[in-house]
């Protein structure tokens, strides 16, 4: 798999940092059919922990259900200051906390979280199977994986547009011609829905179940044992 280098992953937190001002005007309306569709199939409760890794600005953040403990977490420090100014302006909004952190080495133990969203940042990050992996470690066994995404187009055309497009689109923070092969097939995740969002359907919610890890059955107590023994 193609990777982009250190070099263009420089350019693109720098593409971020200077733009995170103009960051809603661009990609507010564009891009909320995903984001509200990869939410609402969340299906979260006001018990279920979340975590949105690449959270920019925080426009995720009013589309979660009230009460929903939603912790966004992003490279930029400007994204997260006007994430931080949605919050203040936002008293329905008081659940959700932030933090600066690189979403390839996220700070939390393993099965930490219920959800752990990722929403247009696939194919901005220079190793988005690492992002993945990354993802699936903080999530519970039970819990889901879910990406928004742009991946590569499988008709010709389209791919090769993609590929004369991208490096325009590096400068502008991410590529279009990621293929999706590049993010499956991991340990432990089942994919449980593949879908198409926004405008011309170009962009897919992915969503993986993280397999619930292997749950021995239970030494049987002395006492049943003897009962057991007795009755036959
Ligand atoms: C296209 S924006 C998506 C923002 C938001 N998720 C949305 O729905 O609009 C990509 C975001 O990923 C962040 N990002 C890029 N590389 C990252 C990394 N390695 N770790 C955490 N965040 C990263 C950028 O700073 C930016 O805020």
């Amino acid at each position: 798999m193609e990777r982009m280098s250190e070099h263009s992953s420089t350019r693109i937190e720098g593409f971020y940092h200077r733009f995170a001002g103009l960051y809603d005007l661009f990609f507010d309306g564009i891009f909320r059919p995903g984001r509200r569709r990869a939410i609402s199939n969340m299906n979260v409760d006001k018990e279920c922990r979340i975590l949105e890794v690449g959270a920019g600005t925080g426009l995720n953040f009013p589309l979660y259900p009230d009460g929903a403990k939603t912790l966004g977490v992003d490279l930029s420090l400007p994204m997260l200051r006007e994430a931080k100014e949605r919050i203040a302006k936002n008293p329905g909004l008081r659940n959700v906390g932030l933090g600066q952190m690189n979403a390839l080495e996220l700070g939390f133990a393993d099965d930490s979280f219920d959800v752990v969203y990722a929403p247009y940042v696939v194919s901005v990050v220079p190793r988005p199977r690492d992002l993945v992996a990354e993802m699936a470690r903080v999530c519970k066994p039970g819990g889901r994986i879910v990406l928004v995404n742009h991946f590569g187009s499988q008709n010709r055309i389209g791919s090769w547009v993609e590929r004369k497009l991208t490096p325009v689109t590096h400068h502008v923070g991410f590529r279009l011609d990621l293929p999706v092969e590049s993010i499956l097939g991991l340990p432990d995740l089942v994919k449980i829905e593949d879908g198409r969002v926004n405008v011309f359907k170009l962009w897919r919610l992915i969503v993986f179940e993280k397999r619930p890890g292997y749950l021995p059955a239970p030494e049987p107590a002395m006492g049943e044992e003897l009962e057991t023994m007795t009755a036959s």
